[in-house]
């Protein structure tokens, strides 16, 4: 079966949620560390409305998790989770370019992402420029990269 981005559905919200926390624990982190990013890391039904999260289906297996969000006209990519067993296969890509493609689609011009400091040169590569620093909102006193992706000229 080919590889597929296509929307979340409400069955495997609690794999898609698991799916999002090994990539994180595959950073390194503790139980205490991973335990405070527990709501950050899952998914839930209202995370199903308006096709804004997807799943990424390798060979029938969910692969990755991706997930934009708007606030007015300010979007953010709030989820970007690959499998490890399938990291380095162009997955994490495929999804950053779904997750431009939505945000272009909506009339979103820019796209920021509070990344995991092990993440962001993956969204530098991915064409985003740094954008400063933003405040985690699941650990207190933790800094995190701010990163912008621009989406279209505005003029
Ligand atoms: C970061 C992540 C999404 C990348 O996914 P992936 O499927 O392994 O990435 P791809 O195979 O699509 O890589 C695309 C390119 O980015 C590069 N890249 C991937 N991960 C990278 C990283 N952590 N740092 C620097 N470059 C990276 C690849 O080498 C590749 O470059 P190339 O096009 O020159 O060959 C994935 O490693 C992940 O889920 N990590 C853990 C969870 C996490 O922190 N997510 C982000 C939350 S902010």
């Amino acid at each position: 079966m080919p590889a597929a981005i296509r929307p979340s559905i409400k069955e495997e919200l609690k794999d898609a949620s698991s799916l999002c926390r090994r990539p994180k624990a595959y950073w390194g982190y503790d139980a205490a560390f991973m335990e405070a990013c527990r709501d950050e890391l899952t998914l839930s039904a209202t995370d199903l409305e308006g096709g804004l999260s997807v799943g990424m289906c390798d060979g029938g297996v969910l692969s990755g998790v991706a997930q934009v969000i708007s606030e007015g006209e300010n979007w953010e990519l709030e989820k970007l989770f690959v499998d490890p067993p399938a990291m380095g296969r162009g997955i994490g890509g495929q999804l950053f370019a779904w997750a431009v493609e939505t945000v272009g689609a909506r009339g979103g011009q820019t796209m920021h992402i509070a990344a995991d400091p092990q993440a962001a040169d993956f969204y530098r590569r991915m064409g985003a420029v740094d954008a400063g620093h933003i405040s985690s909102a699941s650990i207190p006193g933790r800094s995190l990269p701010l990163l912008c992706y621009q989406i279209a000229d505005s003029g």
